[in-house]
């Protein structure tokens, strides 16, 4: 199906990619863009996003401004749990496209001076991965069974879970096979945990890590980074930390000075340290696409912990270059808890030597706009705290769509949910459908550009009035805030990296400054606030009040010195 003038790709390559030499740490202050594939742009409108499609969109990312984009996982893969229950790690999915496509699409980002970020799944794999349906094929005490956690169960026939534990998704964490044995997996029945105490599964892993390298990506998010170890006892957890909302279990571990017998285990970081040694001695061949000039490669941790400097474990000098920084997208909208989460980051990631990320949404949580209020008191919220992240110290990661101000659909209908949280929950819990809804590009059309008939998941038809083309020019759009915000963080020494500093704000308002000239204000009290001292405005995520005073649930950059 040939794209249609809007959707017209960027020219196939011709010449060997210009890689740009990179500095060294260039992901400390690199802004991400994520690329949800299934939902970003689909090249051969059979619904599903794809490599093509993501191609024929590099000059819309480099128009915005951002410096990497991370693609989630794009490999052979049933679509368990849309693509993170990996049958192959080492090829494409076909509804994606072929590993042609992603070198394209590799060498097209890189022309444009886009870094390219892959998503690695190390904690599981899917069950129809070779490993998987070799240890269904062997006994049990099988070396092929020993790539996973299998155990026996408990009870007279062994016809109990090894343990109490419970699947994210809902439902036991184990799934009985039939000679009787059972397998854990901390995810989906069709996403086998590994055991990463065997060598075998490090040995593959490593040789994974180099397979991509070879191919020139820039680095690599690590899918549940916090999760890959277990207690070798498996212990059952103690009832109170059984069935608790988000990270609360960790915290009934953590107060206690305990650890936790499947998160945020120590035994973690060995892998960490291991891969980080395998990226420096890969830099120094000199074959590699990276010594060629491309970027040092970086990864990023996908690791949900209650506190900070947990995180900041993840980040030490010899392991993962960044983790996604959870405690700020979890910050209500409130000055107080704001300023609280980000001092904490900063000092956390800084106590290591490491910087400090900034996320509002994923393909995993509500948007911002929703969880700020949604409707238009949302998306002012939402615009504002897009100037609060992206004028903090640090490297931001942005989700696809959130430069559109997009909300999350809450009202699916029933049948096309997708998310396996929906049906392991027993339809109480909706999942994650809603934040993944296909991006609009366009104001017509069966999937509004999205691809040339309709997406796996219906978009509001609103969203004509949100998309690419509507909003694209447009004064006072959200996409245009971001483009421009992007344009002057990329332009102004004071941003990006560096240190800020608070000063005094009346109650709701955050006001600090970065370098030498640029002060940012932001506006989360109910009453209008008065500006710093300033010589001008960079930028606003609104219009000043009659009195040139900040009206409330906004945010500005104000040039301080000449
Ligand atoms: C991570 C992913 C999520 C996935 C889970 C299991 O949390 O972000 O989408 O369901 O891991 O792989
Ligand atoms: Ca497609």
């Amino acid at each position: 199906m040939s794209p249609g003038p809007e959707n017209a790709p960027t020219s196939p390559s011709t010449s060997p990619p210009a890689l740009t030499p990179a500095r060294p740490g260039w992901w400390r202050d690199a802004v991400f863009y994520q690329v949800y594939i299934r939902s970003f742009a689909d090249a051969n409108g059979d619904g599903i996003g794809d490599l093509p499609g993501i191609r024929s969109r590099l000059s819309y990312l480099a128009d915005l401004g951002v410096d990497g984009i991370w693609i989630t996982p794009f490999y052979p893969s049933p679509m368990a749990d849309g693509g993170y229950d990996v049958a192959d790690y080492r090829d494409i999915e076909p509804r994606f496209g072929t590993l042609a496509d992603a070198d394209a699409l590799v060498d097209d980002a890189h022309r444009l001076g886009i870094r390219v970020v892959i998503d690695l799944v190390p904690n599981h794999t899917s069950n129809e991965h070779r490993w998987f349906r070799e240890a269904l094929a062997a006994a049990p005490g099988s070396p092929q069974r020993a790539r996973y956690l299998f155990r026996d169960g408990r009870g007279p026939d062994g016809a109990s879970p090894p343990n109490n534990w419970l699947s994210v998704f809902g439902g036991v964490a184990w799934t009985r096979v039939p000679d009787g044995q059972w397998y854990l997996h901390l995810f989906a029945p069709e996403q086998p945990d590994l055991d990463w105490t065997n060598p075998e599964v490090h040995e593959e892993f490593t040789s994974v890590l180099r397979f991509w390298l070879d191919r020139g990506v820039d680095g690599f998010r690590i899918d549940v980074a916090h999760g890959l170890a277990k207690d070798p006892q498996l212990p059952d957890l103690p009832t109170e930390a059984l069935n608790p909302e988000g990270t609360a279990a960790e915290r009934w571990f953590a107060e206690r000075g305990r650890h936790h017998p499947f998160w945020d285990r120590p035994e973690v970081h060995a892998i960490y340290r291991e891969w980080r040694q395998e990226l420096a001695s890969y830099q120094d061949r000199a074959e590699s696409p990276v010594a060629r000039g491309a970027a040092e490669p970086m990864m990023v941790a996908e690791a949900w912990v209650p506190f900070p400097d947990q995180l900041s474990r993840y980040v030490r000098p010899d392991e993962l270059a960044q983790a996604f920084n959870f405690d700020f997208l979890e910050c209500p909208w409130d000055a107080g808890e704001l300023r609280g989460s980000i001092d904490r980051s900063i000092s956390a990631t800084s106590s290591v030597g490491a910087s400090t990320t900034w996320v509002l949404s994923n393909h995993d949580v509500q948007r911002h706009v929703t969880r700020y209020g949604g409707g238009r008191v949302g998306r002012r919220r939402a615009q504002a705290a897009a100037l609060l992240m992206l004028a903090l110290p640090g490297s931001a990661y942005l989700y696809q769509g959130e430069e559109l101000g997009l909300e999350e659909v809450v009202d699916l209908p029933e049948e096309v949910l997708a998310d396996p949280v929906w049906e392991r929950s027993g339809h109480t819990d909706r999942g994650r459908d809603g934040c993944r809804v296909p991006v609009p590009w366009t104001t017509t059309g069966p999937s509004l550009g999205f691809g040339t008939g309709p997406g796996w998941l219906p978009q509001p038809p609103a969203w004509a009035a949100q998309s690419v083309a509507a909003q694209a020019g447009q004064e006072g759009s959200t996409l245009e805030l971001y483009r421009a915000a992007l344009r002057h963080r990329h332009a102004e020494p004071s941003l990006g990296g560096g240190t800020m500093r608070w000063h005094d704000s009346p109650s709701g308002g955050l006001v600090f400054s970065r370098g030498a000239d640029l002060v940012i204000a932001v506006n989360l009290g109910d009453q209008p606030l008065a500006l710093p001292a300033h010589r001008g405005i960079v930028l606003a995520s609104g219009p000043l009040d009659p009195h040139g005073r900040l009206p409330v649930d906004t945010a500005v950059w104000l040039r301080t010195a000449g």
